[in-house]
């Protein structure tokens, strides 16, 4: 790992993803969250303050171990109990079949490098009754603009330290095994129009 993507990214990362105007998206994004969850793609724990009342326990799971103590003051400020994790979401994770009610993804599709490996682990962790929540940026539906994410996700992946602005997130979750029940596209406001189209949502396995 270099010298940006251990000390410079992580900081560039809590402070983009960070300000109280994201908030208002994490909280639409995890209101349905309840019961035992698991949050994979961890990051800086900008999701912890906007979990619901529902939530009885929370695991997170990263490759990284970002900014920690920042990470660990967030985690003692939550009102549920948080295991943290360094596991990557695409191996096998340890983690019984059926054990969550929910499993939550923020702006973390992206960036695993193979979400089909992460969404067979996901499909297998969560209960049948369960739900995949989530919140994340990829291609868009207008040609000319999935062709200019296209052309400079090479440097994208660079930049943002392996995250792709050109992928199909529902359909990388259809095929993944779930139905989407709820499925929010918009615009991120005041961001980059190739890192803007937002898919939020809600699915469930099949
Ligand atoms: C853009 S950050 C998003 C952080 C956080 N979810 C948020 O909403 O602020 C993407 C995160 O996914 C993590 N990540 C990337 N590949 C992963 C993998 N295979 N398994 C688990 N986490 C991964 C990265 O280390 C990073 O913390």
């Amino acid at each position: 790992m270099g010298f940006y993507s251990k000390y410079i990214f992580p900081r560039m990362l809590d402070w983009m993803l960070g300000p109280p105007e994201m908030g208002k998206f994490r909280i639409s994004a995890l209101e349905a969250a309840r019961g035992r969850t698991l949050e994979i793609g961890f990051g800086t724990g900008l999701n912890l303050a906007f979990y619901p009342d529902g939530v009885t326990s929370l695991t997170v799971i990263d490759t990284e171990n970002m900014l920690p103590d920042r990470v660990n003051r967030r985690i003692a400020a939550c009102k549920f109990p948080v295991t943290k994790m360094q596991l990557d979401a695409q191996g096998r994770l340890p983690f019984e079949d059926h054990s969550f009610d929910t499993v939550v993804s923020t702006l973390t599709l992206c960036t695993i490098p193979d979400t089909a490996a992460a969404m067979a682990e996901i499909h297998r962790v969560l209960k049948p009754d369960g739900h995949f929540i989530f919140w994340e940026h990829g291609r868009s539906d207008d040609p000319a603009t999935a062709h200019k994410q296209d052309l400079f996700n090479p440097l994208q992946k660079i930049v943002g330290v392996g995250c792709n602005m050109n992928r199909r997130i529902d359909s990388i979750i259809r095929e993944g095994g779930f139905e989407i029940t709820r499925l929010d596209r918009f615009l991120m406001p005041k961001s980059p129009r190739l890192l803007a189209e937002m898919y939020r949502g809600i699915a469930v396995p099949i």
